[in-house]
């Protein structure tokens, strides 16, 4: 089975790595297998291997008309011209390998009806989690169950940022430049760092475990830019985490998704995964808990899961997702989470007693109350008991009037 490659950066590249050392091994296992035919790009210098041996062409639309590619590879990220090449090469009768969870999660539908119309697969397993195999399970191992929920860790610069963030003291700015430097990072780092990354994400898991099409503009989406050195020590002196989680689950008759951070106590087994490890955990109705863990992004770990896809269609055995169907969402103000209010505050003996009286009035629970610091450094800390997201809203609306609040300086949602 010939292949194309549209994209020769840090997973193209790692697709070419693993190409040059492991086909003999391939070859060997299987008689069927698959060749690297064509690579395309605008500027081949970002790729550090020999591509000799490669038809070499900076017109992607060469390999559509290629009557021996029977699979084109898209590995350039972004929406656009992605999306074009993807549909493009369905309708040239090509079977589609791609890491492209921003297309897939807003144009999902539409490129998997024109995938089943031409009779060709558009597999996506690297888009999700890096290395590890989440997407091929959904679609054929689990099939037989009823999926009740997916979530997890799905973003590894975020996941590296925040481990080195509760490791040091090190400043958020040059954490992410180490990210970058490691590859990790999207070219866009905000991507990753406003949750937008983890949202494609858990949409594509929701896809694939509910068979739902959600509008990723209504999702709860909140990153770790707003996270503070103060959020982490405060989190550290517990012996607490907080970790950028994203989570899918059926409420009411309708899709549940959200990513935001999360406080972890450090016995939750999502808190012992660091660095760019993601983990999945997936609970359904026969299998009961299951947890995928591994390497979440960099180049090779990603190319493997690309190559995972294509050596599947090279078997025949490639997994198919079932139709999707659009989807409700369940409203982002009634979702219902605890929380962890950091105000700083001015010296006043009756702080405690203001601060549950405004508490009450809003019909929110305290669960612990802290004062710590004096003077300029005096701050209240309170955990709510389960709160709907608009409740917390008009909560802090009303905080943020008390004359004995200077600053809401942390807000965290705690516990899953
Ligand atoms: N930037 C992404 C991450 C790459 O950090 O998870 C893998 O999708």
């Amino acid at each position: 089975m010939n292949v194309g490659l549209i994209g020769t950066g840090v997973v193209g590249s790692g697709a070419v790595w693993i190409y040059q050392k492991n086909r003999a091994h391939w070859e060997a296992q299987s008689a069927e297998t698959a060749r690297l035919k064509a690579v395309c790009d605008l500027d081949f210098s970002r790729c550090p291997y020999d591509l000799t041996e490669f038809q070499r062409t900076h017109d992607w639309r060469s390999l559509l008309t290629d009557p021996e590619i029977e699979v084109v590879v898209e590995l350039i990220g972004g929406e656009e011209p992605a999306r074009t090449m993807i549909a493009e090469s369905l309708q040239a009768g090509k079977h589609v390998v791609t890491a492209n969870k921003m297309v897939l999660a807003k144009h999902g539908k539409a490129l998997l009806d024109l995938a089943a119309e031409n009779k060709v697969s558009l597999l996506f397993e690297a888009a999700v989690a890096g290395a590890i195999p989440v997407i091929a399970p959904m679609c054929s191992s689990l099939r037989p169950n009823q999926i009740q929920s997916v979530f997890g860790i799905v973003n590894g610069t975020t996941n590296f940022i925040l481990t080195r963030m509760h490791q040091s003291d090190a400043d958020f700015q040059d954490v992410l430049a180490e990210a970058q430097r490691l590859g990790y990072a999207e070219a866009d780092p905000s991507s990753d760092i406003e949750g937008r990354d983890s949202l494609y994400k858990i949409c594509l898991l929701a896809a694939t475990a509910f068979h739902t099409q959600v509008s990723v503009e209504d999702v709860l989406v909140e990153g770790i830019s707003a996270i503070t050195a103060a959020d982490i020590q405060w989190a550290n002196k517990r012996g607490q985490v907080i970790k950028l989680v994203a989570m899918a689950r059926w409420n009411d008759a309708r899709m549940e998704l959200r990513v935001h951070p999360v406080i972890l106590e450090g016995s939750h087994p999502l808190a012992a995964v660091n660095d760019v490890y993601n983990a999945v955990f997936v609970r359904g109705d026969c299998c009961g808990d299951l947890l995928f863990c591994g390497r979440g992004a960099g180049g090779t770990p990603t190319a493997s899961a690309v190559w995972a896809d294509i050596l599947a269609l090279a078997n025949r055995a490639a997994y198919r997702v079932a139709p999707l169907v659009p989807a409700g969402l369940f409203p982002k103000e009634e979702m219902v989470s605890s929380f962890r209010i950091r105000l700083r505050v001015t010296e006043q003996i009756s702080l405690v007693a203001e601060a549950c009286r405004v508490f009450a009035e809003h019909q929110v629970g305290i669960l612990e109350v802290v004062r710590a610091g004096s003077g300029e450094d005096g701050e209240l800390v309170i955990a709510t008991t389960p709160t709907q997201e608009g409740i917390k809203s008009r909560l802090l609306e009303a905080l943020a009037l008390q004359p004995w609040v200077k600053e809401i300086a942390g807000v965290l949602r705690f516990g899953l």
